[in-house]
């Protein structure tokens, strides 16, 4: 079983009972608003996200964690690794991706998390690199990746959608937590 510990949390695969409280930050257009087609997620499209993820942990090794606090164990979110089916033309990257309820936002759980999914790809899964895709205008999204030490690639557009994307990477050969 893949767990990782950080100082404030746990990284870990999911469980039936993180289907309620994810569905609850799922259900907030605030943290939903750059992801997708922007709209909500429902319980059941929660179901989806939390199999999806969970298949990609069987099929690649590698998946998004559920994150948890330590202490309360509380589930604040999502952070991990997955494979960008929705934009071919970064294959056979793998992307990053993070998504925190939004009272555990300002914290540096995210930053914090991301760090710990990085170390994991180099030194668990062996990826040397990754990307991370972030829709033009996410700002909160922007300033992780760029403490991260991740580099503006390319800009490109979301397939059907239009909107702005800008690619970013990182050599985990050169990373340095
Ligand atoms: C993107 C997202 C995960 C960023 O979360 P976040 O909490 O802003 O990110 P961080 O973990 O880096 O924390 C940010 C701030 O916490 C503050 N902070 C407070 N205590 C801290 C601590 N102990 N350690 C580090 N930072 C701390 C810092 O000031 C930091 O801001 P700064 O970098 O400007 O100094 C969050 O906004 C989110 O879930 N958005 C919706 C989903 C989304 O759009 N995802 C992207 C598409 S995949």
């Amino acid at each position: 079983m893949t767990e990782i510990l950080t100082p404030r949390l746990m990284l870990r695969r999911w469980h039936e009972d993180d289907l309620v409280p994810l569905s609850e930050i799922n259900g907030d257009p605030e943290v939903m608003r750059w992801i997708g087609d922007g709209s909500v997620h429902d319980l059941d499209e929660t179901a989806e996200d939390i199999e999806r993820w969970e298949e990609e942990w069987d099929e690649e090794g590698f998946g998004v964690f559920a994150v948890e606090l330590l202490g309360s164990g509380e589930l604040i979110g999502a952070v991990g690794l997955s494979m960008p089916d929705y934009l071919p033309e970064v294959y056979p990257n793998v992307e990053i991706i993070w998504r925190l309820g939004r009272q555990y936002w300002g914290q540096g759980y995210a930053s914090e998390a991301a760090q710990a999914t990085l170390e994991f790809a180099l030194q668990d899964r062996g990826l040397d690199r990754v990307v991370a895709i972030n829709r033009a205008g996410n700002d909160e999204s922007e300033n992780v990746i760029r403490k991260l030490g991740m580099v503006l690639e390319r800009d490109t557009t979301y397939p059907g959608q239009g909107h702005l994307l800008q690619i970013h990477s990182i050599d985990l050969t050169e990373y340095e937590a």
